[in-house]
């Protein structure tokens, strides 16, 4: 089996109507899209996904903007799908985003940037089972 990874397109992205944009653009990067729902995070929900962060300055606005409206997680499938798929969506400053990036084309600031990528194996994993199940 190739490589899976986790992409959540966020809230302001949705919000943008540019679900179809970003899906065909990993799909034209040679994802196939394995699984995919449309949510809205509940307060325990985003504090858990992100609770690695909860010493963060940040961590309760994020919260906040992840619960601020409906997203769609989906499972990723390719080859170097945790690495090929950070590289592919861009920095986190969506400001510092490069043209041409999901988040570059798509996000607004540091917070507010279109997607969400694991970052690790271990992450992928953890996050699939979050969403999908085991
Ligand atoms: P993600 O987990 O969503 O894929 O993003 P990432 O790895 O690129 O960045 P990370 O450091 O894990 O941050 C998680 C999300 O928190 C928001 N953020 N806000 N206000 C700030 O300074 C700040 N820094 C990060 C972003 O939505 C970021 O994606
Ligand atoms: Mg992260």
């Amino acid at each position: 089996m190739a490589d899976q990874t986790l992409m959540i397109v966020k809230p302001d992205a949705v919000a943008k109507n540019a679900i179809g944009q970003i899906v065909a653009r990993v799909e034209g990067d040679g994802f196939v899209v394995r699984q995919l729902r449309m949510m809205h995070l509940s307060r325990e929900q985003a504090e858990e996904f992100y609770d690695v962060h909860k010493e963060r300055p940040f961590y309760g606005e994020l919260v906040d903007f992840m619960t601020s409206g409906p997203a769609v997680p989906m499972v990723l499938e390719r080859a170097d799908a945790v690495p090929h798929l950070r590289e592919f969506i861009g920095p986190t400053n969506s400001n510092e985003a490069p043209a041409g990036t999901i988040r570059g084309d798509f996000g607004t600031d540091v917070q507010c940037n279109a997607v969400h990528a694991s970052d690790s194996s271990e992450n992928a994993a953890r996050e699939i089972a979050f969403f999908f199940g085991e």
